[in-house]
C-alpha cells in the first residue's frame, strides 16, 4: 500500500515537473530575435581612446537612439568591447558602458538575442564570453532608450534585463550604484587597456568612497567619507534659476531617494572636505551648476582616478563633450590631492608638480621623477630617511591626520619594521603619525607636517 502511493506520488510529480518545464514564458518574437557577426566595416571620426568601432545593426533593430549607440569598439587589434556609446563620430564619441572590459572578443565574434531572451556575445567558435542570463524570463524584446539604458523587457515593458544595473567606470544620468546590486565604479586601467584599473568609488555603509588599490591594500583617496548613504546614490541633475532668466543645471548625486528610508546622518566635517561649494543637503551631494543644457551627462572614475563629468555641450553647433565637474578640481577638492597627480611621485602647489624630492633637496618634476628604489628590506633594521619639509600625505586627511599622538621616533620605527612602507608624515602639532605604502603625489601643506622619505643610502 505504501509503494503504491508513493508511486503514484511519484509520478504526479513527474507529470507536474514536465508541465512546468515546457515554457510557459512568452518569448521574443522570431522577426526580434538576431545573431550579428561582429565583421565588416569600421567607423571612424573623432572616437574616445583613439578607437576603431563597428556599428552594431540587424535587420529589426537601429540600437541608436540618439545621442547613444550600440557598437563593438577596440584599442587594439583584434580585440573588441561590446559597448554603448555616447555622442556621434563627427563630433566627439565617448564609451559609456562596457559589457566585457576584461574579455575582448575577436573578429567574427557574435551577438546573438534568441526565442528565449538571452542576449549572448559569444566567440566566433561558440565560446559563450558574456550573457545577462535572460533565459526563459518573459523576455519579449531589447531596446537602447534615449538615456543610454539598453533593456530587455517583457510584454508589459517591463525591464528583466537592463545596462544601468551594471556600470562599469561610468554613470549616465539617472543610473545608480546600490548597495543591493552593483555597489562601484572601477577605472580602466589605461586609454589603450579597458580591463580593471587600481581606482574604484564604492558605496557602502561607510559612505561613498574613492580608493586606489595598487599595493594590494586599498588606500582612500576621496570621496565622500564617514557618512552612511544608505542604498543608492544616482547621478542626475536638478534644473534651477539661472542668469539673465535663463535656467541652471545642478549635477548632483541623490542619496537614498527610497522615501521609507530614514535620511542619512548629516556629512561629518573631516578636514579632507576642503571645498569651497556648498556639499548639499542629507539627500542630495551638489557637484557643480552649469548654465547649459545638461541632458546628456555622464560621470566616470578616469584611469588618472579623478571623478569627473562631462556634457555635451550645445552651445555651438558642433556638439562635443565638456568637463563639467571634477572632484579635484580648483573649484572642489585641491587638485594636489589626486594621488596621481604628479605621476609616480611630485611635489604639488597649488595644482601645480613643482618639484621632484631628492636626498639633495627638491629637484625639477619632470614625468620620470620616481620614489627612491629600495634595496632589500630587513623588518627593524634602521632604515635611511631624507626629509621633505611642508608635505601631507594624500591619506593623512581621511585618517584622521594619522595614528597617535606619538613622538616621531616610534612614528619612524613603525615605518623602519614595516618593509610595505615607503616613508612617514608626522604632524608635529598634533604628533600624529601616517606610514605610506606608496607615495605619490605629495601636498604642500604649510610647515603642519613633514615627510620622510626612505631611501637606500
Ligand atoms: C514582427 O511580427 C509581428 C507579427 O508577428 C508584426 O506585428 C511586427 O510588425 C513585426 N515586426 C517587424 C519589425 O517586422
Ligand atoms: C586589491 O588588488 C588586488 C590585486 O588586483 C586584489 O587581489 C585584492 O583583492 C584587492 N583588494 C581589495 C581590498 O580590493
Ligand atoms: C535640453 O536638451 C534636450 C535634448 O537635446 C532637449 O530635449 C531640451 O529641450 C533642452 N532643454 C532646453 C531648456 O533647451
Ligand atoms: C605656519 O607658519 C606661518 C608663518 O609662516 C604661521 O603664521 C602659522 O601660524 C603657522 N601654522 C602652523 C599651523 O604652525
Amino acid at each position: 500500500m505504501a509503494t503504491k502511493t508513493s508511486l503514484s506520488a511519484v509520478f504526479l510529480f513527474s507529470f507536474i515537473a514536465i508541465l512546468f518545464a515546457i515554457p510557459i514564458q512568452a518569448q521574443v518574437p522570431t522577426n526580434q530575435t538576431f545573431k550579428f557577426i561582429n565583421q565588416g566595416e569600421l567607423g571612424g571620426g573623432i572616437v574616445e581612446y583613439h578607437a576603431t568601432y563597428r556599428v552594431i545593426q540587424t535587420n529589426s533593430h537601429t540600437f541608436y537612439t540618439h545621442p547613444f549607440g550600440l557598437c563593438f569598439y577596440n584599442t587594439t587589434p583584434d580585440s573588441y568591447i561590446l559597448a554603448i556609446r555616447a555622442g556621434v563620430p563627427k563630433d566627439e564619441v565617448r564609451w559609456v558602458w562596457d559589457a566585457n572590459r576584461n574579455h575582448p572578443v575577436r573578429e567574427k565574434a557574435t551577438l546573438s538575442l534568441g526565442r528565449e531572451g538571452n542576449l549572448v556575445l559569444g566567440e566566433a567558435d561558440g565560446t559563450v564570453v558574456w550573457q545577462t542570463n535572460t533565459a526563459n524570463k518573459g523576455v519579449t524584446g531589447i531596446k537602447l532608450l534615449g538615456n543610454g539604458n539598453l533593456v530587455l523587457h517583457d510584454k508589459n515593458g517591463r525591464f528583466i534585463w537592463q545596462s544601468f544595473d551594471y556600470p562599469t567606470d561610468t554613470l549616465l544620468l539617472g543610473q545608480s550604484v546600490t548597495t543591493n546590486g552593483r555597489n562601484k565604479l572601477v577605472s580602466r586601467k589605461s586609454d589603450t587597456d579597458g580591463s580593471d584599473g587600481p581606482y574604484s568609488i564604492v558605496l557602502d555603509h561607510t559612505g561613498f568612497t574613492m580608493y586606489l588599490n595598487d599595493t594590494g591594500q586599498r588606500l582612500i583617496y576621496g570621496g565622500w567619507t564617514g557618512t552612511d548613504y544608505g542604498s543608492t546614490v544616482t547621478f542626475d541633475f536638478d534644473i534651477m534659476d539661472g542668469f539673465d532668466d535663463g535656467i541652471a543645471y545642478e549635477l548632483v548625486l541623490n542619496v537614498n531617494q527610497d522615501i521609507n528610508a530614514p535620511p542619512p546622518p548629516p556629512p561629518q566635517s573631516h578636514r579632507h572636505l576642503l571645498q569651497v561649494r556648498p556639499i548639499g543637503n542629507a539627500h542630495q551631494i551638489n557637484l557643480n551648476k552649469l548654465n547649459y543644457n545638461a541632458t546628456y551627462t555622464f560621470l566616470r572614475l578616469g584611469s588618472d582616478g579623478n571623478l569627473k563629468a562631462y556634457t555635451y555641450y550645445d552651445k555651438v553647433r558642433n556638439m562635443k563633450w565638456e568637463e563639467s565637474f571634477a572632484f579635484f578640481s580648483s573649484y572642489f577638492i585641491r587638485e594636489c590631492a589626486l594621488p596621481s597627480k604628479c605621476g609616480s611621485y611630485g611635489y604639488c602647489s597649488r595644482g601645480m608638480c613643482v618639484g621632484c624630492p631628492s636626498p639633495k633637496g627638491l629637484l625639477g618634476w619632470s614625468k620620470g621623477c620616481a620614489a627612491p628604489k629600495l634595496g632589500q628590506c630587513k623588518s627593524g633594521a634602521k632604515a635611511s630617511y631624507y626629509k621633505v619639509a611642508d608635505v601631507e600625505h594624500f591619506l593623512s586627511p581621511y585618517l584622521d591626520g594619522g595614528d597617535g599622538p606619538m613622538k616621531v621616533g616610534e612614528c619612524r620605527a613603525k615605518c623602519d619594521k614595516d618593509c610595505k612602507c615607503l616613508g612617514f608624515f608626522y604632524r608635529e602639532d598634533t604628533s600624529k603619525c601616517v606610514l605610506a605604502p606608496l607615495l605619490g603625489t605629495l601636498i604642500k601643506d604649510v610647515n603642519t607636517s613633514v615627510g620622510y622619505i626612505k631611501y637606500s643610502k
